[in-house]
């Protein structure tokens, strides 16, 4: 097993913060949430309403019902359905969108979906890839990015209670794992200017800016705390524990993040912030 519960007798406080996380939320049993009662028309003719758990899909006539077993995505940006059909896994064509609280396409879906219904209910994913998805959002079969993601399942830990802390310096790379490392996507200097879409990847520019590499622990939980609700971080004490001196020609005004560490949409109506500090 694991699961929060199995921490919660002796650490009680964090299993009960770290619940509302967005990293706790990152995927649940769908329930309707967020498209409960809507309706979308696509350009090309499909039309989608939702009911309950269930999802009619019309199209030149013609229509089907399919009920959605799982809602990805906890909705601090996005929530993307997928259903299972027949043994195989379908990630739903549509998504809905926390910015102007949208229902839109789901990002690699072609414009055009394929001639049959099933087409406009979204791709088939491969086997593989399905177990990816459920890898990088469940801790040990169950739902939701919880303790043992992070810190295994600690099992010797309980009769022993000590081990298995992750090094702080360390700890960049377990992120990395559902964050993406530079060595998986791009090696690179400057890794958003070959690719701007790697911005969704806070790893790979973290660990090509200077403050990361001519520095010695200064990781992601340096400004996120990996345990409490999620909150816009406070970075500038962070920036000023290294960069004290009010040194021209940087005007050093409160907001750091604002103009070192911009955010952009490298996707439709998501949104990240470059991580290469610069
Ligand atoms: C029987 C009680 C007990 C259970 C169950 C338990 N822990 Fe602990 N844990 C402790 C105690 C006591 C400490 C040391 C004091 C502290 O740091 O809170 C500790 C410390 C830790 C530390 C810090 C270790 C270090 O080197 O500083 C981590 C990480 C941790 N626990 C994770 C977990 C996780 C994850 C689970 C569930 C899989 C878990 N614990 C279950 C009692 C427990
Ligand atoms: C097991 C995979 C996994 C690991 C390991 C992991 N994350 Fe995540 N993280 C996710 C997923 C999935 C989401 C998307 C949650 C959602 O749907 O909003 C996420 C979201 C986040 C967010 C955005 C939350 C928000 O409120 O917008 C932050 C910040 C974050 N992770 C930081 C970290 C840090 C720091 C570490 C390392 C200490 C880490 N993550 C390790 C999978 C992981
Ligand atoms: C390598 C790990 C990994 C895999 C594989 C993965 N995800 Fe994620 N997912 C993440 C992380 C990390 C985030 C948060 C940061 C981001 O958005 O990239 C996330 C965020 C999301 C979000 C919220 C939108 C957002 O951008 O924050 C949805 C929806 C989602 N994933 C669905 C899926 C689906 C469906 C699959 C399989 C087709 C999948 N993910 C595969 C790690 C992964
Ligand atoms: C996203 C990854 C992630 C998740 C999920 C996570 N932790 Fe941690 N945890 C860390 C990291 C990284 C550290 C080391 C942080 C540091 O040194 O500041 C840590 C440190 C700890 C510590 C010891 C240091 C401290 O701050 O007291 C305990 C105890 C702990 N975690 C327990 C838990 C429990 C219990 C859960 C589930 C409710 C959990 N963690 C979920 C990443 C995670
Ligand atoms: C752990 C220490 C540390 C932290 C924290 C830190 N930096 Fe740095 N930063 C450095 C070091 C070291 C350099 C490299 C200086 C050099 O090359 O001489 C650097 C370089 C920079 C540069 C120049 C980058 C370039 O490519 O030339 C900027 C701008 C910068 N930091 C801003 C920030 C901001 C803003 C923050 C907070 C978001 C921050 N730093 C946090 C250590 C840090
Ligand atoms: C209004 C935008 C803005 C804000 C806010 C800002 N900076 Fe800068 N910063 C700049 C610009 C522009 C440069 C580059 C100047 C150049 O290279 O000509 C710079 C350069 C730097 C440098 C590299 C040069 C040097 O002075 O060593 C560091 C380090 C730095 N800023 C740190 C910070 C920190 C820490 C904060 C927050 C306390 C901060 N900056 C807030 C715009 C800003
Ligand atoms: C210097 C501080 C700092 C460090 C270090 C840092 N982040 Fe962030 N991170 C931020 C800020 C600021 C935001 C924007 C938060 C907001 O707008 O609410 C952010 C946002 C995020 C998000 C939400 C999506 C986005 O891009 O806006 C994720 C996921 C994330 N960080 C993951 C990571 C991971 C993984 C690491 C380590 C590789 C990391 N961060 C290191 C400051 C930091």
């Amino acid at each position: 097993m694991a699961a929060p519960r199995d921490c919660a007798p002796c650490h009680a406080e964090r299993v009960r913060a770290q619940a509302a996380t967005a990293h706790a939320q990152a995927l649940r049993p769908y329930a309707g949430e967020h498209f409960n009662g809507r309706t979308l028309r696509e350009q090309g003719g499909a039309e989608y309403s939702y009911r309950g758990n269930q999802v009619l899909v019309t199209r030149a006539g013609e229509s089907a019902e399919f009920l959605i077993r799982w809602a990805f995505g906890s909705g601090v940006q996005a929530v993307t359905p997928v259903l299972e059909r027949g043994g195989r896994w379908i990630e739903h064509r549509v998504t809905w969108y926390r910015e102007g609280n949208r229902l839109g396409l789901t990002p690699g879906h072609a414009i055009t979906p394929g001639p049959e219904i099933v087409d406009s209910l979204g791709i088939v994913q491969t086997e593989r890839n399905v177990q990816r998805c459920f890898g990088c959002h469940t801790t040990g079969g169950e739902p939701g990015v919880t303790c043992q993601s992070c810190h295994g399942d600690g099992a010797g830990h309980r009769k022993a209670p000590a081990p298995g802390n992750i090094r702080r310096d360390r700890s960049v790379a377990l992120c990395a794992q559902c964050h993406r490392s530079p060595d998986a996507v791009y090696a690179s200097a400057a890794p958003e200017m070959e690719d701007p879409r790697s911005i969704r990847f806070a790893p790979v520019g973290f660990q090509a800016s200077r403050c990361f590499q001519k520095s010695n622990g200064f990781t992601c939980v340096s400004c996120h705390d990996p345990h409490a609700e999620n909150a816009t971080p406070s970075v500038t004490p962070v920036c000023r524990g290294c960069h004290a001196e009010a040194n021209s020609p940087c005007p050093r005004t409160q907001d750091c993040a604002g103009c070192h560490m911009k955010a952009s949409s490298p996707a439709p109506r998501l949104r990240f912030t470059d991580h290469r500090i610069r």
